[in-house]
């Protein structure tokens, strides 16, 4: 056991604010799998919800290092505060509970803490984050200034009895200053590491935060100075990959807490459990393996794709197929993200890699009705393919079902399965039946349209309902994709005809990143979907039940 501020906690490593636990789910998954981690620190709130920067809001220069302007996304103080209700509950009592506030004055800070005391003992301390880089206000505007953070740490103090942390940017003039100005305000701890702030081209915001191993030599340095001039433990982070890199840390100050983010990208959830039981060993043994199962690899880089051909099916829905195809062999349900000249970018399944690649848009926002006008011979940036690697049983009868964009990954899947396959496809109307004629060559195909104008009328669900109840097929597998209801009364439907081991849905939730970093993409079990899906068996998920907006909202669909 450790002693964290007055807490006895079970582990000494943690996520650090902002990466990978950004909610209550992934955190709950993390507390059951991860023993090692002994305190969580909750992403920036503010006190109205933030919708943040547009994708990218990560970028990755190096293959160990990324760049961030996520743009303090959160919920708002109200949502948070219900959102750490619910992950007290799931907090093991040996976990050190923090949550970070990302205000910008003394006033704003406090109100903060002072709404989290109020809703009852819901955390165990506060993080104070004058530290972010990119920040529009607050962050490292108000942090670079001794005064500033006296100050602010001072006001929240005043709010509650429970331990303040501050977290510091080492990218300041006088680190030392600002580190005992906290400690005069009334800070218990200290967290360093911030990101360090720079520009980058590829983020929506051109300017951001560097991460990753990358700084690494600044956290040792800053770890180094802080520990000259203050007497406070420290969460140490900033480019942490393994025991090597806590050795290191250790020699300065062996009480130190860690906390570990970027290395962790591109990780499945098992993964990490996996790396903290590598770690904890290497620790143990003088070894430093678990550093070689990190981030070391481009996972983000852009290569130009040059548009061959589109096929109109309406204004707002198109397919759109490039000279090239995906490097990678595409398994079902992967996806990549793509960008139209330096705009934002957004995610897109796999539609089809056979001869070329091929995504079917449908315009609903600024994105997307931007790749509606792409002409022949423009060109755009792909990245990807994320998920994981799936595909379905080749000695069984896979039945396919997918509905609007839902298509897509269901026209891949129908291409790379090699057994038999019945396939199902739902639009509102004929016109929006994409891929149809390709279909019908890749198996029995029937469809459903809302309004009848093609096939059966009404929605795909029933559409299947009827023909597994005429058809008996024996034993088969389901994949399904398309709007999460769709998805559901599919389910609710194929439960009747099959074990939930074989029934398995594309999860397409709020993606922002793809590897794993923001967290945002999670399902109810806490899996991430862009690392850990996005392919996910209906034993493990239940699709229509709750998804999150783009602030990290949970709502529910009843
Ligand atoms: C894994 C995955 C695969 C997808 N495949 C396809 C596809 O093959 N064809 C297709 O047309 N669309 C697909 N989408 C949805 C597509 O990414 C969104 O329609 C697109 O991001 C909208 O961006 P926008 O700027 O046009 O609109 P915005 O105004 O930004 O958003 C409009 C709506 O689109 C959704 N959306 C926006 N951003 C995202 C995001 N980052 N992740 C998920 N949903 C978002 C939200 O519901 C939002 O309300 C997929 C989404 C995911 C997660
Ligand atoms: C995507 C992303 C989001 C982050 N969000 C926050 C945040 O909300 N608040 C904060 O104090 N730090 C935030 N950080 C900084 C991290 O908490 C951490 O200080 C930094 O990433 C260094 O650790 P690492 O190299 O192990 O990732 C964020 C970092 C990343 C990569
Ligand atoms: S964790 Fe960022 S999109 Fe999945």
């Amino acid at each position: 056991m450790y002693n964290l501020l007055g807490k006895e906690i079970r582990g000494r490593f943690g996520f650090p604010s902002g990466v990978i636990t950004t909610n209550s789910d992934v955190a709950r998954w993390m507390f059951d799998h991860v023993p090692q981690f002994g305190f969580y620190q909750g992403k920036s709130t503010t006190i109205e919800p933030r919708a943040g920067n547009r994708e990218d809001i990560l970028a990755q220069p190096t293959p160990d290092s990324l760049w961030n302007a996520v743009g303090y996304t959160n919920p708002g103080l109200a949502a948070t505060i219900e959102g750490f209700k619910d992950l007290r509950d799931a907090t093991p009592s040996d976990v050190f509970l923090m949550a970070q506030i990302g205000e910008s004055n003394e006033e704003t800070f406090a109100h903060c803490v002072a709404e989290f005391e109020a809703a009852g003992d819901i955390a165990d301390g506060y993080e104070v984050n004058v530290s972010c880089p990119h920040a529009d206000k607050g962050g490292i505007l108000i942090g670079s200034d001794p005064d500033s953070v006296r100050s602010i740490t001072a006001a929240t103090r005043k709010a509650t009895k429970k331990p303040i942390i501050v977290k510091l940017n080492a990218g300041v003039c006088g680190l030392e200053e600002i580190a005992v100005a906290a400690a005069e305000g009334g800070a218990d701890a200290l967290s360093a590491i911030n990101t360090i702030g720079g520009p980058n081209p590829e983020l929506s915001n051109q300017f951001g935060g560097l991460s990753g191993a990358a700084i690494f030599p600044t956290t040792v340095d800053a770890i180094a100075r802080l520990r000259k001039v203050v007497s406070l433990p420290i969460i140490a982070m900033g480019g942490i990959r393994g025991a090597g890199d806590i050795r290191q840390l250790e020699a300065i100050d062996p009480n130190l807490f860690y906390a570990i983010g970027t290395a962790l990208g591109g990780l499945t959830s098992h993964e990490i459990q996996e790396y903290f039981e590598v770690l904890v060993k290497d620790l143990a043994d003088g070894t430093d393996y678990a550093a070689a199962m990190t981030m070391n690899r481009m996972l983000m880089d852009y290569h130009p794709f040059v548009v061959s051909e589109i096929d109109v099916y309406t204004d707002t829905v198109k397919v759109i197929k490039f000279h090239e195809r995906l490097d990678a062999d595409v398994d079902v349900g992967q996806f990549v993200f793509f960008k139209v000249g330096n705009t934002d970018s957004k995610p897109f399944s796999v539609a089809s890699n056979k001869d070329r690649l091929e995504l079917l848009v449908r315009g609903v926002g600024p994105m997307t009705n931007r790749a509606c006008q792409l002409n022949v011979n423009d060109v755009v940036r792909v990245r990807g393919p994320y998920g994981q690697r799936f595909s379905l049983p080749h000695d069984r009868p896979v039945v396919l079902a997918g509905a609007g964009v839902g298509i897509a990954p269901i026209h891949h899947a129908a291409q790379i399965h090699p057994g038999p396959k019945r396939i199902f496809i739902g639009a509102v109307t004929a016109k929006e039946l994409v891929y149809l004629d390709s279909f019908r060559q890749l198996g029995e195909t029937s469809v459903s349209t809302d309004d009848g104008s093609e096939g059966f009328q009404g929605y795909i669900a029933q559409l299947v309902e009827k023909a597994l109840a005429e058809e008996g097929l024996e034993d088969p597998v389901f994949l399904n994709c398309g709007p999460e209801p769709a998805m559901r009364a599919l389910d609710e439907v194929q439960r009747k005809y099959a074990p939930p081991e074989d029934i398995y849905h594309v999860v397409e939730r709020y993606t922002s990143c793809g590897i794993g970093i923001c967290g945002k993409c999670s399902i109810e079990s806490g899996e991430r979907t862009c690392v850990d899906g996005p392919v996910h068996s209906a034993a493990t998920f239940s699709p229509g039940v709750s998804h999150r907006d783009l602030t990290g909202k949970k709502i529910r669909y009843d």
